[in-house]
């Protein structure tokens, strides 16, 4: 269950993308074979790092786009199409407020139509797919349910695709009170998790579809995640009807409805209403965190010991939170 008021300290940035900044040299736009997806034809573009050519399909969507009537909805599989789509730019991020603690805006193009995902492969791999499959990273980024996107520090893949010879996949999943906000049983058309909803959707897109790419989805291994982040479902619906209240739609008896009415801009601003709860000045936000991290932390202790954890890598112990 995310929590959109109370995870927002744990400015989850992965460590596994940070040795990856390096870029490549992208000579003109030569562009991959068309490879054929369940739903259509994609196209994406050739790039080039140590002499290894390395195939980018960015911007693949995994689903309809979670507008208008798919607002706060679960996750549907796009129509399919017929003409050849060109996939050789990022997507959008999903709507997000800047991070108030980190004060980072975002720059690139957001929007509520954002539910894409990102495949690196080299050309080798792909070329082989029929013979030999390579395993395959998915990484969901982090940044407490509130913030982030697929294609943060423009990894590219790169050295760990060509170096490393894995198929990398990057996501967008909705956010916040997009993807996160819940009413509780007073309003039982809105499920709870569509972002976690999303995530699972793109894994399942994963498993139809990367063999086509060369890459193998057999079993997983969780190498990095917040199995013990504070879910309090009472405190996530308190905050939801808060951020109703915020909105046009507070005296609106239909909640779905209406939310689905509104501009988006409209709840990113009651959004942000909300996040002004947590301090006005830096100071007053870096201790409202620090605060959370003494709530969080007895939790986290309490929590790992009732989890099995032997399916689970050690790693999530020395977690990047
Ligand atoms: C993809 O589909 C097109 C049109 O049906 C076909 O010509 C092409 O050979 C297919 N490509 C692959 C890699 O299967
Ligand atoms: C992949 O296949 C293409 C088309 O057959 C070929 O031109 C290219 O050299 C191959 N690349 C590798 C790395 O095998
Ligand atoms: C393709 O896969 C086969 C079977 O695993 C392997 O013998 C061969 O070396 C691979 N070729 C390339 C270019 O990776
Ligand atoms: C939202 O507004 C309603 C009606 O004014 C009120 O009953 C409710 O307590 C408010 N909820 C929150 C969480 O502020
Ligand atoms: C939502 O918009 C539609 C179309 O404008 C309107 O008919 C409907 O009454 C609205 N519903 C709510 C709950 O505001």
């Amino acid at each position: 269950m995310g929590n959109l008021y109370h995870n927002k300290c744990l400015f989850k940035m992965n460590i596994l993308i940070l040795f990856c900044l390096i870029f490549s040299p992208v000579h003109g736009l030569n562009l991959t074979p068309i490879v054929n997806l369940t739903s259509g034809p994609i196209q994406g573009k050739v790039t080039e790092y140590a002499s290894i050519d390395v195939y980018q399909f960015l911007g693949i969507s995994y689903t309809k786009s979670p507008v208008g009537k798919l607002r706060l909805q679960l996750p549907v599989k796009p129509d399919s199409w017929t003409e050849v789509k060109s996939v050789t730019d990022f997507g959008p991020a999903c709507l997000q407020p800047m991070n108030p603690v980190l004060n980072i805006p975002y720059t690139g193009k957001t929007s509520e139509d954002c539910l894409y995902l990102k495949i690196y492969v080299t050309e080798s791999t792909f070329n082989n797919s029929s013979e030999r499959l390579r395993p395959v990273l998915f990484w969901i980024h982090g940044g407490a349910f509130t913030f982030g996107y697929g294609n943060e520090g423009n990894t590219e893949g790169i050295p760990m695709v060509p170096l490393h010879d894995v198929v990398l996949v990057t996501m967008n999943y909705r956010l916040n009170a997009f993807g996160f906000i819940y009413f509780g049983a007073n309003e039982p058309r809105i499920p709870p998790n569509i972002g976690f909803q999303d995530q699972l959707f793109a894994l399942k897109w994963v498993h139809e579809n990367i063999h086509m790419f060369g890459g193998l989805f057999k079993r997983a291994i969780l190498e990095s995640g917040t199995v013990y982040t504070d879910h309090d479902v009472d405190t996530l619906i308190t905050d939801s009807w808060k951020l109703y209240n915020k909105t046009s739609c507070s005296k609106s008896e239909d909640v779905l409805e209406c939310m689905q009415n509104l501009t988006a801009n409209e709840i990113m601003q009651a959004m942000i209403l909300n996040i002004d709860d947590w301090g006005k000045t830096e100071t007053e936000r870096v201790e409202f965190c620090l605060k959370q991290w003494d709530y969080i932390y007895p939790h986290v202790t309490h929590a790992m010991g009732k989890l099995n954890l032997n399916h689970v890598t050690k790693d999530v112990l020395r977690e990047d939170n």
